[in-house]
């Protein structure tokens, strides 16, 4: 990437840590109990290793071990329109900022730490060089509103990055990043993050105490 890119990019990075601070303060505080009976439907996606959306088709994101602070955000941009995907569109609007705090703690459950190792699985891609500033080396977002993306779906992440690129979410920081984003380093940063670990996980449905009510 060009030095250019790298500079912005570090601007970037003050810039969203000053401006998201108080966005994370005021969703600290989750109920996880009262999240899991709003999270009920969600799990017939969420829920379920390998479940496909259709047209076009790739992975549900994996949510456990996600910062709750960033499905907060996530479902905010549901919500507003500034992500568009019909299904989850019409999923986020009926939620209030209180279901989003409670819904986040209870999917994320326990938030993935960074490796033990300093390495990461596998070389990282050139194009990974700006990446790490935010989503770390081992693909644990280094703060809480940068998410995780270690162990995620790669046909997931592929797509995220497509929809960043191409306008179907709009972000100022990621749309920035993506754009200068060939298919090839898409395809190669997808794998470069799915692969390492630890992992991100598929919510569990069952043998779960909160539905065992
Ligand atoms: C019909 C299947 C389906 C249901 C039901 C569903 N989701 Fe999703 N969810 C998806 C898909 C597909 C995506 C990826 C959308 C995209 O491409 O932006 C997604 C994305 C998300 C994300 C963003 C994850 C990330 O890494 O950015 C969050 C958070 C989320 N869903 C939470 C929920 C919650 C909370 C509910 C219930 C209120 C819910 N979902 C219900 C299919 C579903
Ligand atoms: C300045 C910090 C920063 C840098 C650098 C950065 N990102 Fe991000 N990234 C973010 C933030 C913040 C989000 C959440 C945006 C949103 O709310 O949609 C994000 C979201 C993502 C997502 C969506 C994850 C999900 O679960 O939906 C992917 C994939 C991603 N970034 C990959 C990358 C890649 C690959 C690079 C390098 C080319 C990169 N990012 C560079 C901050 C950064």
């Amino acid at each position: 990437m060009r030095l250019s890119a790298r500079i912005w990019a570090l601007g970037l990075l003050a810039f969203a840590a000053s401006s998201v601070s108080t966005v994370a303060e005021a969703q600290a505080s989750g109920d996880a109990a009262r999240g899991a009976r709003v999270a009920y439907t969600c799990l017939g996606c969420h829920g379920i290793p390998n479940y496909n959306n259709t047209y076009p088709t790739y992975r549900v994101p994996k949510l456990r071990g996600q910062h709750p602070e960033y499905l907060v955000i996530a479902l905010q941009a549901y919500r507003s329109g500034e992500r568009s995907h019909g299904t989850m569109n019409a999923n986020a609007v009926p939620l209030t900022e209180q279901d989003l705090a409670d819904v986040a703690v209870y999917l994320a459950g326990p938030v993935v730490a960074p490796a033990a190792s300093a390495a990461p699985v596998g070389t990282p891609p050139a194009a990974a060089a700006v990446c790490v500033a935010c989503h770390g080396n081992d693909g644990v977002g280094i703060t809480p509103q940068y998410p995780t993306l270690a162990g995620q779906y790669p046909d997931y992440l592929a797509r995220a990055l497509t929809d960043y690129k191409k306008g179907g979410r709009k972000n100022a920081v990621m749309s920035g990043f993506a754009g200068q984003l060939s298919d090839k380093d898409i395809k190669e940063l997808a794998a470069y993050y799915a692969a390492q670990r630890p992992s991100l996980d598929t919510v569990p449905k069952r043998n779960n105490r909160f539905f065992a009510r």
